[in-house]
Formats: structure tokens, C-alpha cells, sequence
């Protein structure tokens, strides 16, 4: 049986990793076959690539060069470890994909969603997520979340003015608007323990739906 892909996006601070690595706990409990895994990153190369497109001192990066790398990480990601986890009958929990170049690099740096989408298909060849889950909440509030938390890397994305925050959330909004069925929408200004029950209930519906009807 063939497993689900599920991605989780939203802006900085939101604590989509935090709660993603508590589900994935709980449904492991549960007996269930799930892995974690982020984007850039989550492989050796990709998280190599990471390491380039997040390094702050490469301030002089372009934008589309940008929007490629992600690109270049995401199709290695994809082909190396998602699909064969899919493939193995997981329940794969993606921290970003897609949706996140759309609103970053499409919309917030302002290079075009339907650009940036293109150079994407390249890449992920219409495999798309069965489900998105968006950590939706104000750029302030994600902003001094970040700064509290001292353990978390600063990384060259971290580094944009406010404005440019806020225009990424109006590009995931307008991503959603888009292609709404695929999106679930967590308000995530409530404490962790909130946005953990609504986004596990959210999840078990996602899994109860499409395990036993096998969308991939
Ligand atoms: P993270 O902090 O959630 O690990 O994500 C790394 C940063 O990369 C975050 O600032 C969002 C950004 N990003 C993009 O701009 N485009 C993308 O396609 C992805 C996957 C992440």
C-alpha cells in the first residue's frame, strides 16, 4: 500500500517543526509508519544546498538563484527520500515544500508564482502534497517568538526587513486561494498545546480519509 505526503507551511516562529516532531511521536506510538523530514534539507546534498542558500554572509545571492537552489534541493529530496518512503507505505510529514518557494521566492521577493511554479514542475514533476497544513499567524508575533528563542539558527531569510514577512504571507494566501481542498488552516497565535490538538485532529481526519482510499 502506498503511504501519504503531507507538507506543513507557514512563516517563521509559527512552531510548525515543534508540533510536527510531536506528531510524528504520537503516531509512531500509535503503531503507525510515519517519518519526518524538512525541506531544504532532509538529505545529505539538500542539506548541503541548505547550508548555501541560509549561509548569512551570502548576501549577495540572486534571487534566482536563489529559487533554483531550493528547486535543485527539493527535486534530490523528492527522488531520493520522499518518494521511496511513499512508495514504502509512509505517512511522510514534510516540514515546507513547494508552497514555500511560491510565497518566498514567487511572491515575497517578487519573481512571479507562476515563474517560479514553472521552474518547479521541472523539479517535482506534478507530484504535489494530498494534504497541506498551514501554520497561519502575524509576522510580528512569529518575529519575537524567534528572537526568545535562543537555540534556533538565525539564517540569511531571518535577516528580511518585517515588510518582507508580511508579503509572505500574503503570497501563502493568495497559493491558497488557489487550490483551497488542498489546504488546512491552523491559526497558530494560540500556545502549543492549542495548535497541537487542533493540528492532530486535522491530521488523524487527513489519514482516516485518504489511507483507506489510497490517493498516490
Ligand atoms: P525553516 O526555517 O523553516 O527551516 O526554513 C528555512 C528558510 O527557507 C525559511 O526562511 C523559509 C525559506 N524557504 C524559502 O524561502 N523557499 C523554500 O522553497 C523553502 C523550502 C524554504
Amino acid at each position: 500500500m502506498k503511504g501519504l505526503f503531507i507538507t506543513a507551511e507557514g512563516p517563521e516562529g509559527a512552531g510548525k517543526t515543534t508540533i510536527i516532531h510531536m506528531l510524528v511521536k504520537h503516531l509512531e506510538k500509535e503503531g503507525q509508519k510515519v517519518i519526518y523530514t524538512r525541506e531544504p534539507g532532509g538529505i545529505k546534498i539538500a542539506e548541503q544546498i541548505r547550508s548555501v542558500i541560509l549561509n548569512p554572509d551570502h548576501t549577495e545571492m540572486d534571487g534566482r538563484t536563489e529559487a533554483l537552489l531550493y528547486a535543485a534541493a527539493r527535486r534530490q529530496h523528492l527522488v531520493e527520500k520522499v518518494l521511496p518512503a511513499i512508495n514504502e507505505g509512509y505517512i511522510v510529514l514534510c516540514d515546507r515544500f513547494l508552497d514555500s518557494s511560491l510565497a518566498y521566492q514567487g511572491y515575497a521577493r517578487g519573481l512571479g508564482i507562476e515563474e517560479v511554479l514553472s521552474v518547479n514542475q521541472f523539479a517535482i514533476e506534478n507530484l504535489m502534497p494530498t494534504k497541506t497544513i498551514y501554520f497561519d499567524l502575524e509576522p510580528e508575533i512569529g518575529f519575537n517568538r524567534i528572537k526568545k528563542n535562543l537555540d534556533r539558527e538565525i539564517n540569511r531569510l531571518d535577516l528580511e526587513e518585517l515588510d518582507f514577512h508580511h508579503k509572505v504571507r500574503e503570497g501563502y494566501q493568495l497559493v491558497i486561494d488557489r487550490e483551497p481542498e488542498r489546504f488546512v488552516t491552523i491559526n497558530a497565535d494560540q500556545t502549543i498545546e492549542q495548535v497541537y490538538s487542533e493540528t492532530l485532529h486535522a491530521l488523524e481526519s487527513i489519514i482516516s480519509t485518504h489511507v483507506t482510499s489510497t490517493s498516490l
